[in-house]
């Protein structure tokens, strides 16, 4: 199965320009608990590097584009993520790096589960022994 799924938000277009509305438990598919959007990302800066135990996730790009990385601890699959209109659902369990960053991106991602530290596996070689 591919690590890379992906969720299409329809533009609700008109002669003024697009608008993607996202309802939790519909466009995206899980109740979303938390919201937060990594921008203003150094060049040369990579990000991510964990795991989570219990976390689903989508991610999309509403401005600009980065390169992301999935693992599930056998296969490692990458995407661009380059468009407003399509987000990329990251299941638990998945080992994810955010590389190439554009200075205009705006990485915006919806989460199933509140901040937790404890939830995080930031360790690969532990990732991939005991944790996948
Ligand atoms: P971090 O997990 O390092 O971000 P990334 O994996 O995208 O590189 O998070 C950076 C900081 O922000 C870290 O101190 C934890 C904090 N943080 C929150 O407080 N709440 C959140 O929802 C997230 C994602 C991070």
């Amino acid at each position: 199965m591919s690590l890379i799924q992906w969720v299409n938000f329809p533009p609700l277009g008109d002669e003024r320009g697009s608008l993607v509305a996202l309802e939790g438990s519909k466009t995206v598919p899980f109740e979303i608990k938390r919201v937060y959007y990594i921008f203003g990302t150094q060049q040369g800066v990579a990000r991510g590097f964990h795991a989570h135990r219990n976390l689903k996730q989508v991610a999309v790009c509403v401005t600009g584009k980065c390169r992301m990385i999935l693992d599930d601890g056998e296969t490692r699959q990458e995407t661009w993520l380059d468009s407003p209109t399509k987000g990329l659902i990251i299941g638990d369990r998945v080992w994810r790096e955010m590389h190439d960053f554009s200075p205009d991106c705006v990485l915006l991602v919806l989460a199933s589960e509140h901040y937790d530290e404890n939830d995080y596996i930031r360790n690969y070689d532990e990732f991939v022994k005991r944790d996948r």
